[in-house]
C-alpha cells in the first residue's frame, strides 16, 4: 500500500439498502462513519442497485428499506452538514462509469472474487447466474472510482472488492495515462539494463499493471535497484514506469478496516437480520425490554439458588458491550454466587440499551414526521455527488476518445 496518510483523503462508503438497521449496523459500521465525518470529507451513499444484482425479482422492498435505512444514519449521527449523503442511482454516471470499465476488466478478476461464488452458494434459491451479479464487484468499482476516493471503509468480506477496484484503476492508468516523452525515455533507460535484465523486467512489469501482482512489482524494483551501472534519473524512470509512469487519471483507493465488532445478538451469535436476534436502533422500550427479558441465560442456573458462569450467557456478552466495571463486577460476584436473579442482572443492560436507542428514537423523530426533510437531505446529497461524478466522467470520456469537442 502507499505511505500517503489519510489525511486529506475522501472517504466514501456504501451500504445495501436492507430496512431498519439494528445495534450491530450501529456499533459496527455507523459509530464508524460518524466519527470519520469528522475527520475527513465523507460521501455515504445507498447502494440500490446493488440490491438488484441479487434480488432484481423484487423491487418492491426496494423504497421503503432505503428511507428507513436513511432515517437510520440520521438516527445515528450521520449529519448531512458534515458528510454527503446520497442514493446511488440518483447519480447515473456510476452506470457509465461501470460501462466504461467493463470494457477493460477481464472476466477472470470477475469471477475470481471470492463473494461471487460464496454467495451463488449461500443464495442458492436465486439464480445467480446473471451478468449483473458477476459484475457487482465492478460497479463496486465503478462506486469508488467516480469519487476518486482515497479510503473506503468497508468490513474484511468487502477488501477484496476494494482491492480489484485498485487494480482496475491501475489498468486504467495504465491503458489511458501514457504519457509519450517519459515514455521513450523510459523505453530507452530499459535498454540500457542488458538485454536479459531488459527482457525480465518487461514482463515482471506487465504482470504487475495488467494482472495486479504486487510481488512482481517488488521483484522488478530490486532489479533496478540493484543493478549497477545506471544512472540515478535511468533508475527513478525506470521505478515510476513500473507504477505506470504516465498519468494518473482515477486513483488507486486504499481500504479502511473498518474495526470489528463483537455486537452480539440476542442469543449470543453475532447480531444478524437472519438469525433473528436483533434489537432495532429504533425498537420501541417496550419491546426492548421483552426481549432482553426473555434471553435465555446460564442454562445450569434453573433456580435462584444455583451458580452460573457469566462465560455461558449471551447476557453477559451485553454487560461487556455496555456496562462499567463496576457493574461488570457486580455481575460477575453476583452470578457465581447465586447473589443475584438473572432478571435482576438484565436490568442495567436493559436500562443502557433503551437510553441508547431512546436517543436514536428521539434524534429519527424529526424525520419520520416530515420525509421531505429526508427527500431533501438526499436530493442536495446528490446533486453534490453527482457534481464530482460528472467531473470524473470527464477525464474518463476524454481519454476513451469519447469527448468530441
Ligand atoms: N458491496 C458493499 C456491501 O455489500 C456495499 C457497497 C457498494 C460499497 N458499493 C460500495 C461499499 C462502495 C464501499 C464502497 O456491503
Ligand atoms: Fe447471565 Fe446474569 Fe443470569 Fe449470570 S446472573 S446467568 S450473567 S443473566
Amino acid at each position: 500500500m502507499s505511505g500517503l496518510g489519510l489525511q486529506n483523503q475522501r472517504v466514501l462508503s456504501g451500504m445495501r439498502p436492507s430496512g431498519r438497521l439494528h445495534l450491530g449496523h450501529y456499533h459496527g459500521v455507523l459509530k464508524n462513519w460518524a466519527k470519520l465525518q469528522h475527520e475527513h470529507e465523507c460521501f455515504f451513499f445507498v447502494a440500490d442497485w446493488h440490491v438488484l444484482t441479487t434480488h432484481y425479482d423484487a423491487p418492491e422492498i426496494i423504497e421503503q428499506s432505503v428511507w428507513d435505512m436513511v432515517i437510520d444514519w440520521l438516527a445515528a449521527g450521520i449529519n448531512p452538514g458534515s458528510a454527503t449523503l446520497f442514493i446511488q442511482s440518483k447519480v447515473p454516471e456510476h452506470a457509465e462509469l461501470h460501462l466504461l470499465l467493463s470494457m477493460l476488466t477481464p472476466l477472470s478478476w470477475l469471477e475470481r472474487a471470492p463473494t461471487y461464488k460464496e454467495q451463488q452458494e449461500k443464495l442458492k434459491d436465486k439464480d445467480l447466474s446473471t451478468y449483473g451479479f458477476l459484475g457487482y464487484p465492478l460497479l463496486q468499482t465503478a462506486d469508488i472510482l467516480a469519487y476518486k476516493a482515497g479510503a473506503v471503509p468497508v468490513g474484511a468480506d468487502q477488501v477484496p472488492h476494494v482491492e480489484m477496484s485498485r487494480e482496475i484503476a491501475r489498468r486504467f492508468n495504465h491503458v489511458y495515462g501514457k504519457d509519450s516523452g517519459f515514455e521513450e525515455k523510459a523505453e530507452a533507460a530499459v535498454k540500457k539494463l542488458g538485454k536479459k535484465n531488459a527482457k525480465l523486467y518487461s514482463n515482471l512489469r506487465k504482470d504487475y499493471l495488467q494482472d495486479g501482482n504486487e510481488e512482481s512489482l517488488q521483484k522488478a524494483r530490486a532489479l533496478v535497484e540493484g543493478h549497477a551501472s545506471i544512472s540515478l534519473g535511468d533508475k527513478e524512470r525506470l521505478i515510476g514506469f513500473l507504477e505506470g509512469g504516465g498519468k494518473i487519471i482515477l486513483p488507486e483507493p486504499q481500504a479502511l478496516l473498518t474495526p470489528v465488532s463483537k455486537m452480539p445478538g440476542l442469543d449470543g451469535q453475532k447480531m444478524s437480520k437472519s438469525y433473528h436476534n436483533t434489537i432495532e436502533m429504533r425498537e420501541a422500550p417496550e419491546s426492548v425490554e421483552n426481549k432482553i427479558k426473555r434471553m435465555q441465560t446460564d442454562p445450569a442456573r434453573v433456580r435462584l439458588s444455583d451458580p452460573g458462569n457469566p462465560e455461558n450467557c449471551p447476557v453477559w456478552q451485553l454487560h461487556e458491550v455496555y456496562s462499567p466495571q463496576d457493574v461488570k463486577d457486580w455481575v460477575q460476584k453476583g452470578c457465581t454466587s447465586a447473589g443475584i436473579g438473572c432478571l435482576e442482572c438484565k436490568q442495567p443492560v436493559i436500562d443502557c440499551v433503551m437510553k441508547e436507542t431512546g436517543e436514536f428514537r428521539e434524534r429519527a423523530r424529526e424525520f419520520e414526521e416530515n420525509p421531505e426533510i429526508v427527500r431533501g437531505i438526499i436530493a442536495e446529497g446528490s446533486e453534490k455527488a453527482r457534481d464530482i461524478a460528472r467531473e470524473t466522467m470527464e477525464d474518463v470520456r476524454n481519454v476513451m476518445g469519447l469527448s468530441y469537442r
